[in-house]
């Protein structure tokens, strides 16, 4: 048997293969490497994948089910992938295109969804006319007036035969007006200082009741929670990514610029509880990121920082003092970059990641891969060489539900954020679009429409479970200390073709 690699990344020929990946020339895909052989046959293949928990961190307080983020790109990720990714156990980041106002408002969507105890619930007035709350994408409403709880909509009380006919009607004539049927006090759910899923559900189980408001002694709204969210976190969505008080988790990306925008921006995504800020910059490792990440973690301590992108090990030592909990690594890999040639900044990935997952590793904060992820064996390779879960943008942005637009029939556009067609159409969140003075950075490129991005995340699941099988690797560290240990080898891969 050959003897055993000192370094993991090897060619046939012996050399160690780190070298092809600094081919300045760039003529493959930042990925495009291959396993070549394992220590373990391939044919003995894992049967017990473990894929419980939460065992991939993208943030200090941040675990998912499984290791996907999308990119908080206006084509990729809006408040419904948001949704479906947290549900999926993954995360959604919403892009910092949107105006802060709209940005703020995607988090409050999905934190809204399906939240358990929902913070700030849309209400109805009780003499506005049925039709307003057929309208809602809700079926239980709050109904408030005077700023007091006077019932709720609730509309599997009438058939929907009921309601045709009387859109007109004041909503006070079909509303369930039995406060005491429909409110709590926090007192009276309240387990270990927390608000008690379990206690709300027994209670709605016993007044049969498809929806609880909870109420402060003057019958303010505090919070409303329904049977349905029991019934999606419990059965439908059991590996959920949700925060502290069982609402889904979201994040969202700012870009570095400490103006009074860029705060008030921040401020607002506080109150409608991102989980995490994403700062947005091509190269991160900048004094401006320092002085946004200390600011974030100053003034708003629960909230995750992730700073991103870079791709060398000093960056990610540079973001860990600054308080960061976490870094994204990956300059160049993103199918539609083009920084690399023209300014200059690139690394191949799977070189990146690792130097830098080492230095994170050892800070003790998570390591995104963002880029040039083609399949779920690609996320099996950033993994492999340290990250703890992984960024896609063109995969979710050619889904059929994704927010990028259906161009040509059947095909949807994809825009890099320094693509000229992005930059123009938002010039008010980046700089000015000037045509004569514009360097692009970024491609725009017409992608077939594939599944939709539900079946994207359940075909990547599986896939993903099949190769660390493969590969003999029962989960992440386990195929982290494999390939560490040289049990790996790989090769650079042609099959892909050149960029
Ligand atoms: P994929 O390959 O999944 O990559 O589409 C998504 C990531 O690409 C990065 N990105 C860019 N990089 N110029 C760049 O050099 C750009 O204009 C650009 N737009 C997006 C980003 O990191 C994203 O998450």
């Amino acid at each position: 048997m050959a003897q055993k690699p000192n370094y993991p990344f090897i060619n046939p020929s012996g050399r160690p293969l780190i070298e092809i990946l600094s081919d300045p020339m760039r003529s493959y895909s930042p990925l495009d490497l291959d396993i070549l052989e394992s220590e373990v046959p391939f044919s003995r293949m894992s049967t017990s994948v473990d894929f419980s928990g939460k065992q991939f961190r993208f943030s200090r307080n941040i675990g998912l089910h499984l290791p996907i983020v999308t990119a908080p790109m206006p084509d990729v990720t809006d408040s419904h992938i948001a949704t479906v990714a947290a549900r999926y156990g993954c995360l959604g980041i919403i892009p910092a295109t949107y105006s802060a106002e709209e940005q703020a408002e995607a988090v409050r969507q999905v934190k809204k969804t399906e939240g358990g105890f929902i913070d700030h619930p849309d209400v109805l007035d009780p003499k506005s006319p049925i039709q307003d709350a057929l309208n809602q994408r809700y079926s239980n409403i709050p109904v408030v007036s005077d700023g007091k709880l006077v019932g709720i909509f609730i509309q599997q009380l009438y058939g929907d035969y009921y309601y045709r006919g009387r859109e007109s009607h004041p909503i006070s004539d079909v509303m369930e007006k039995d406060l005491e049927k429909i409110t709590v006090s926090p007192s009276s759910i309240t387990q270990n200082g927390e608000l008690s899923f379990r206690k709300a559900q027994q209670i709605m189980e016993a007044r049969q009741i498809p929806a609880l408001a909870i109420v402060d002694k003057e019958m303010r709204l505090l919070h409303l929670v329904t049977m349905k969210d029991v019934v999606y976190r419990e059965k439908t969505y059991p590996n959920a990514t949700r925060d502290s008080k069982s609402r889904l988790a979201v994040g969202a990306a700012v870009l570095q610029y400490m103006t009074d925008e860029n705060k008030q921006r921040i401020l607002l995504l506080a109150e409608a509880g991102a989980d995490v800020i994403v700062i947005e910059q091509a190269q991160a490792w900048n004094a401006d990121v320092k002085e946004m990440t200390r600011y974030i973690k100053k003034n708003y301590p629960d909230i995750d920082v992730v700073p991103g992108n870079d791709s060398v090990p000093n960056a990610v030592a540079f973001h860990n003092a600054n308080g960061a909990d976490g870094v994204k690594i990956g300059q160049g890999p993103g199918s539609e970059c083009t920084s690399g040639q023209v300014v200059g900044l690139w690394r191949p990935q799977l070189s990146a990641v690792f130097d830098c997952a080492e230095v994170a590793r050892r800070c003790g904060i998570p390591c995104t891969a963002d880029g040039g992820i083609k399949n779920a064996y690609d996320i099996f390779k950033l993994i492999m060489v340290g990250a703890t879960t992984a960024m896609l943008g063109r995969l979710v942005a050619e889904t059929k539900d994704s927010p990028a637009k259906e161009e040509e029939s059947g095909k949807k556009l994809y825009r890099a954020m320094g693509s000229p067609e992005l930059v123009k159409a938002h010039s008010s969140a980046f700089r000015k679009y000037d045509p004569r003075t514009f360097v692009a950075e970024g491609k725009s490129e017409l992608l077939p429409i594939t599944t939709t991005f539900e079946e994207l995340l359940k075909g990547l699941k599986s896939q993903l479970i099949r190769v660390f099988e493969r590969f003999g690797a029962s989960d992440a560290q386990n195929a982290r200390d494999r390939f560490l240990s040289g049990e790996y080898r790989a090769q650079y891969a042609h099959r892909y073709g050149t960029r």
